[in-house]
């Protein structure tokens, strides 16, 4: 038999793009995300299946949603730090936050109060999905002002963004990290977000990639064979987390 008509797998089956997970909703209470210590471990073993080694779980603080602080966040992860030490379970966990880029965060800002950062001083920002944000040159400009380098958390599930692509060149311009969501490129959130991802990726504008995990819909797609193949796809052949590596 020739070769050429061997049957060689497109991909490994156990590749996975990363395996440091900056953005997630693990901790458990205090957000969307896990609710309890149960699902927390559930999630976490779902995440070592995947071959993540490290999180860093990124909670919330929004300012009419949810106003964590940075002692909601230290009690919830001293909680599943205790849990995963009683059941035995090594994995590395840390914790920043995801911030909304609202009234209540520049006002934190200007307070020169410390952030929680994912590392030195990057922290994790996201926009509301509602309605576009006016004046983003102004906040870029004072998050960097004050010492910070901004990671937009999943710019391609903006939807407002997405009928005009090149906006994603600009808050890259902006000074931006953009971090797009695995969830993302598996089809998770729609067309039009996948859509937006791939021209994020193919434009090389990407500083970032995480799972984002709330829930375990979130982990059963992430581990889906097609969702392994995009991810293939895309990331195998680039240099992804690059600070986390
Ligand atoms: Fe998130």
């Amino acid at each position: 038999m020739f070769s050429i008509f061997k049957i060689k797998p497109k991909f490994p089956a156990d590749y996975f793009p990363i395996t440091t997970d900056i953005h997630s909703h693990i901790l458990p209470g205090i957000d969307d995300g896990s609710p309890d210590l149960e699902t927390s471990i559930f999630l976490i073993k779902g995440l070592m299946e995947l071959g993540i080694k490290k999180s860093i779980a990124t909670p919330h603080i929004i300012s009419d949603l949810y106003r964590n602080t940075p002692s909601t966040i230290a009690n919830s992860l001293f909680s599943l730090k205790n849990e995963l030490k009683n059941q035995g379970i090594e994995f590395e966990i840390s914790a920043a936050a995801e911030y909304m880029m609202d009234t209540y965060f520049f006002e934190l800002l200007k307070s020169g109060e410390p952030l929680l950062t994912i590392n030195d001083n990057l922290i994790l920002t996201e926009f509301s999905y509602v309605s576009p944000p006016d004046e983003i040159e102004k906040m870029s400009f004072e998050i960097i002002t004050a010492g910070y380098k901004p990671i937009l958390a999943h710019p391609e599930r903006y939807g407002f963004f997405n009928r005009n692509l090149a906006m994603y060149n600009k808050l890259s311009e902006l000074g931006f990290l953009l971090q797009v969501n695995l969830l993302s490129l598996a089809g998770f959130y729609g067309k039009d977000c996948k859509k937006a991802a791939q021209y994020i990726l193919d434009n090389n504008l990407a500083a970032f990639t995480a799972t984002d995990l709330h829930h375990e819909r979130h982990l059963a797609m992430l581990n889906q064979k097609k969702s392994r193949a995009e991810f293939h796809k895309y990331l195998s052949h680039r240099k992804w987390n690059v600070f986390f590596r």
